[in-house]
Formats: structure tokens, C-alpha cells, sequence
């Protein structure tokens, strides 16, 4: 493969536990109701990862997924990367558990990044810029996470926001004939914006008694920026590619908050259908959440080939991202 190749997506794939946790049921936890989450959220249910479900047995769920989809073995990928910030251990990486679930061959650079919920548009752009190289071919590119472990299910603040799940998505050379392809990828992190939202315990830092292992979030503070970084990366891709935002058929955006992506909508003057949104089904899946609503969008044809789509994400670090796709 030559590195001026146009890299594309060639197949996608994703995993939900079966265990549904809706609101009604949330109510019985916490002080909370049906009606509250879905006005400020949109949020109606979420999934739940139990008996042995972890985010590697779902990321795994996934991949296979995505190879099926395009076509391809085990044995043709020579990059493996899991974008989590929930793995099953801290080490070895998820990637490499992922690898010996799937069967993915030795000679295979398999490892984990972490971006939190912009972790899947952080990993699409790593392997494409490694699958550009020339140096491999064929990249698995999975977001997973499972953030109920790390929800504390007495804040009601938290723990309706959030649920578990994989997707994934196969990059390597775009098919001859077709125009699909990646155009461009952009990412960002806020700095100073570490302590808006975190998971303060469970690292190698001194363990203080503060410290726990649940995530802690100023929802307010996170929102606003959300909305400015999205729009930024969405303003700044579309600028610098000669792109308006009338010119996408589809976006798929983090699947956090349905006021935030209304909020997207109406920045890039765009109508709400040309926005997909699964998050009344899931909340807020992380890193997952991008490729298991694009696995959604493809499979129920609101992805059409031709099709300009505009990835984009935000998450802690403050992290965001975004990606402009021909598909
Ligand atoms: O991937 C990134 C993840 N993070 C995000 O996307 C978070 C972005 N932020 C948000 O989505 C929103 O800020 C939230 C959904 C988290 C909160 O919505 P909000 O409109 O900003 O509500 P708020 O925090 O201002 O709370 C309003 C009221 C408060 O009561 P008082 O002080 O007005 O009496 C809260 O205590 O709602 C209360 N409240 C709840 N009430 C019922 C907060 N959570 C709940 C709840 N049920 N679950």
C-alpha cells in the first residue's frame, strides 16, 4: 500500500449487554424520576454489563462484528486499538485481551488509548495516521467502556447518565471504484479542565481517603464546554475542507445529552434528522458511543454510500474531537 492510499472504513460492528436498566427503575435507587432524565437528558434506558460481560468480552462482541461486516479474518489485522478508560485491568491492555479473544495474529500492534468519551475519534485518527504510514494495513478500531463500574449509584448527579457497551469499526484501504474514504480528523484538550470531570481514585497517584473510584462531574461546567468544543472542531473541519455544514447527510455525535446535540444541530443549521441520536436507548456509553450509534446509523440505512458524515466527540481530559468521513 502506497501511504497516499485513501484510508476508509470498511466495515462496522457493535455490542450491547442485554441487561436494560431504564429510568423507572433508577427511581427506586436514587431521588430521581422518568420525567427528570428525560427533559435534562433525553436519556429513557441504558444497557448494564453483568455475569462475566466486561469491556473487553464487549469490545470483542464488537470487533468480530466489524469484521464480519467487512469481509475480513482475524488474520488481516495488523493493528488493534481499544480507546477505554474503563479496561479490565491496567495491564495487560484490553487490546491484547481482545486480540487473543478474536484470534488476532502475533505479528500485530495491539494497545489501548485513552481519551475518555473522545477516546474512539482520538484512536480513528491514530490508526489512520499509522495505516497511512504504509507501515500496516489493516486496523481494528473499537470504543468500549464500562462506565457503571465506576458509577456511584447513590449520585443521582452521575448515575443516570450513564451505561456500558462496545463498537467498532475496520479502516484500511479504501475498495477500488469507491470514493469512501477518511478526509480529516482534528482533536483538542482543554487544559486545566482535569477536575470537571474524573474518576479521582483507582490510578497509581497516592490513594487519599477523597479519593474514590466513581466519577465525579460539574455537569454545568462540562455542558458549556461541550457545546464549544464541538462546534469549534465541527466550524474548523468543515472551514478548512471547503465544506459547509448543508453539505452533511449525517452526524454522529457523543451520545452525552440530547440539549447538547440540539445545541450541535442548530450551530452547524442543521435539520435534527440529519443528526443521529440513540442515546434515549443507551445514555452515555463513552468511548463507545460514536461507533455503536455509526454501526446503528449504517445499519438501519441513514448512512448511505456518498454520504458526507461528521464524527465528533468531547469527554474528560477535557478532551474533543472530530472526523469528516466520505462514506
Ligand atoms: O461525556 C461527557 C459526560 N458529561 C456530560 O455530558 C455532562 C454534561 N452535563 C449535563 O448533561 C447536565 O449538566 C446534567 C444532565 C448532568 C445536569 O443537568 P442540568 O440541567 O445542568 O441540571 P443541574 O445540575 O443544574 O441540576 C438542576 C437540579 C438541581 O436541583 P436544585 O439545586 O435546582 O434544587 C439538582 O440537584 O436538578 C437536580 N438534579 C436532579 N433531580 C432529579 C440533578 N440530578 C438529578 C436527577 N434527578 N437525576
Amino acid at each position: 500500500m502506497s501511504p497516499a492510499s485513501p484510508i476508509a472504513i470498511l466495515g462496522t460492528g457493535s455490542h450491547a449487554p442485554a441487561r436494560i436498566l431504564n429510568n423507572d427503575e433508577l427511581s427506586r435507587l436514587v431521588d430521581t424520576s422518568d420525567e427528570w432524565i428525560i427533559t435534562r437528558t433525553g436519556i429513557r434506558e441504558r444497557r448494564v454489563a453483568e455475569g462475566g460481560e466486561t469491556t473487553a468480552t464487549m469490545a470483542a462482541g464488537a470487533g468480530r462484528a466489524a469484521l464480519a461486516d467487512a469481509g475480513l479474518s482475524p488474520h488481516d489485522i495488523d493493528l488493534l486499538i481499544v480507546a477505554t478508560c474503563t479496561p479490565d485491568l491496567p495491564m495487560p491492555s484490553t487490546a491484547c485481551l481482545v486480540q487473543t479473544a478474536l484470534g488476532v495474529r502475533e505479528r500485530a500492534a495491539c494497545f489501548d488509548l485513552n481519551a475518555a468519551c473522545s477516546g474512539f475519534v482520538y484512536a480513528l485518527d491514530q490508526a489512520w495516521a499509522l495505516l497511512a504510514s504504509g507501515r500496516y494495513r489493516h486496523a481494528l478500531v473499537i470504543g468500549a467502556d464500562k462506565l457503571t463500574s465506576a458509577v456511584d449509584w447513590t449520585d443521582r448527579t452521575t448515575c443516570v447518565l450513564f451505561g456500558d457497551g462496545a463498537g467498532a469499526i475496520v479502516l484500511g484501504p479504501a475498495r477500488p471504484g469507491s470514493d469512501s474514504r477518511l478526509i480529516d480528523a482534528q482533536l483538542g484538550a482543554i487544559p486545566g479542565t482535569a477536575e470537571l470531570l474524573s474518576i479521582p481514585g483507582g490510578g497509581a497517584s497516592p490513594a487519599t481517603p477523597e479519593a474514590r473510584r466513581c466519577i465525579t462531574m460539574k455537569g454545568k461546567e462540562v455542558f458549556k464546554h461541550a457545546v464549544r468544543g464541538m462546534e469549534e472542531v465541527a466550524r474548523d473541519l468543515l472551514a478548512r475542507n471547503g465544506l459547509t455544514g448543508a453539505e452533511l447527510a449525517c452526524v454522529v455525535p457523543h451520545q452525552a445529552n440530547l440539549r447538547i446535540i440540539h445545541a450541535l444541530a442548530q450551530y452547524l443549521e442543521l435539520p435534527y434528522e440529519r443528526i443521529f441520536v440513540n442515546l434515549e436507548r443507551y445514555g452515555n456509553t463513552s468511548a463507545a458511543s460514536i461507533p455503536l450509534a455509526l454501526d446503528e446509523a449504517r445499519r438501519s440505512g441513514r448512512v448511505k454510500s456518498g454520504d458526507l458524515l461528521l464524527l465528533v466527540a468531547f469527554g474528560a481530559g477535557l478532551t474533543y474531537g472530530g472526523a469528516l468521513v466520505r462514506w
